[in-house]
């Protein structure tokens, strides 16, 4: 399929963040072969659509979440961690079916897709259903099945990886991707993650892990191995793989030079470190050492969604706020964020950037709207100021996911029955 996109406004997000207007967008196949000025073409298009009064950018990329906890969404609220999840998450987790993760995922693909998401990643189990609600609905996903090394589920966690690996890697054209996904230092302990070292060096794919995301798990990872988290994962060998680390809320300056040696991919989640009382990841630091920095929203019991334009403010504002400082993380550096650094962040070198030869993931935003005039500067305009309802087209590998507000390859109503029946049946025992 080909598709013109013609005169509209590009924020491309490239290395010298260039910013077109009157321009075209060409997409052939799964791929964007042009852009530039506007011109008169001289070939056939499948379709084209008229762009003018319009805003293309690249697609966001969601770097950490668990999509199926969409289930649990405002299930618990206003409470801590440990006790969110030792008292209220895990206990219904543990009653979830295979079932129930496919509805809760085509839930928050349904919930990404219409707010401008074009990759989600996940860690979660029940992996194979989240493969298959991606594969369906054409979103992009890079999935790992979530490990804990310290319950009776700790071997069966890696054969279940190994074989989801094997099954999906590289499936639906390269759409679907994968990853390891030891949970955090506090359920994998040395031992256990010595063993996801050794299934990586079968499988060649790259790790996901929890990291430093509250002072609590600071002061137990000191207290039982004298190392802070980072300290303990380099002891460990496993900075010597490629890893994508989530949260990283509570760091020191040696841990910090420790992922900028290694080369760790940091994913920021603002929202739910604030709603969980975490903290504040030293962002302005980790961006100071040229360490990769993506965006993610983490699950949507601890949001409460996945609207990345909600997370991408948090990030250009927080910072601002708790440094006293408004020259921090600018709009440009929280919407490369939650793009481009997001997909490096998960090992996509051909996603996040409006360019020639990437994937055609891109969203279209109508900027005739009142809070989106004048428009002095669209990067601001979509950090600062753009809502989901201003998204007129969404675009993943080059199909047309999203238009007009309708979710073309999703049943809607189908979709908030079944998470809604699912999700009240879970939370009151789960008994059939
Ligand atoms: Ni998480």
């Amino acid at each position: 399929m080909s598709i013109l996109l013609r005169g509209a406004a590009v924020l491309t997000v490239n290395g010298d963040f260039e910013v077109l207007t009157g321009a075209d967008v060409v997409v052939d196949g799964q791929n964007i072969s042009y852009v530039g000025p506007g011109k008169e073409w001289h070939r056939e298009f499948d379709r084209i659509i008229d762009c003018s009064n319009k805003m293309i950018v690249p697609g966001f990329v969601n770097a950490h979440g668990h999509a199926a906890m969409t289930l649990l969404r405002s299930y618990a609220d206003d409470v801590p961690l440990m006790f969110w999840l030792e008292k209220r998450i895990w206990p219904v987790e543990a009653r979830l079916k295979r079932e129930d993760v496919y509805w809760g995922t085509m839930l928050a693909i349904l919930e990404m897709l219409k707010s401008g998401t074009t990759t989600f990643t996940d860690m979660y189990f029940f992996m194979d259903q989240v493969a298959e609600a991606a594969e369906e609905c054409g979103i992009r996903a890079v999935l790992s099945r979530g490990l804990v090394g310290v319950d009776h589920m700790a071997d069966r966690g890696l054969e279940e990886s190994e074989q989801f690996v094997r099954n999906w890697q590289g499936r639906s054209q390269g759409r679907i991707t994968t990853m390891l996904g030891p949970h955090a230092p506090y359920t994998c302990p040395p031992a256990y993650l010595k063993r996801v070292m050794e299934l990586q060096a079968k499988l060649s794919v790259p790790v996901q892990i929890h990291l430093s995301e509250t002072l609590d798990e600071v002061h137990h990872i000191k207290s039982e191995y004298g190392v802070s988290p980072p300290e303990l994962l380099k002891d460990t060998g496993l900075f010597a793989l490629p890893v994508l680390a989530a949260h990283c809320v509570h760091l020191s300056d040696d841990d910090m030079d420790i992922l900028r040696e290694y080369n760790v991919r940091v994913a920021h989640n603002p929202g739910s470190n604030l709603k969980l009382g975490s903290g504040i990841a030293p962002v302005p630091d980790l961006l100071a050492r040229g360490i990769t920095v993506g965006l993610g929203t983490d699950g949507a019991a601890s949001n409460n969604n996945l609207d990345m334009l909600e997370e991408v403010r948090l990030a250009a504002l927080i910072h601002k706020g708790s440094r006293m400082d408004p020259t921090v993380v600018t709009a440009g550096q929280a919407l490369a964020m939650a793009t481009r650094e997001s997909a490096k962040a998960i090992f996509l070198p051909d996603v996040g950037t409006i360019a020639e030869g990437m994937k055609a993931d891109l969203v279209l935003y109508d900027l005739n709207r009142p809070h989106l005039v004048p428009q002095h500067d669209l990067a601001a305009h979509l950090v600062y100021a753009a809502q989901p309802g201003d998204i007129s087209l969404v675009m993943v590998d080059g199909r047309v996911l999203v238009e007009n507000g309708q979710a073309v390859t999703l049943d809607e109503e189908k979709i908030l029955f079944q998470a809604q029946q699912r999700a009240l049946h879970l939370v009151s025992g789960g008994k059939e």
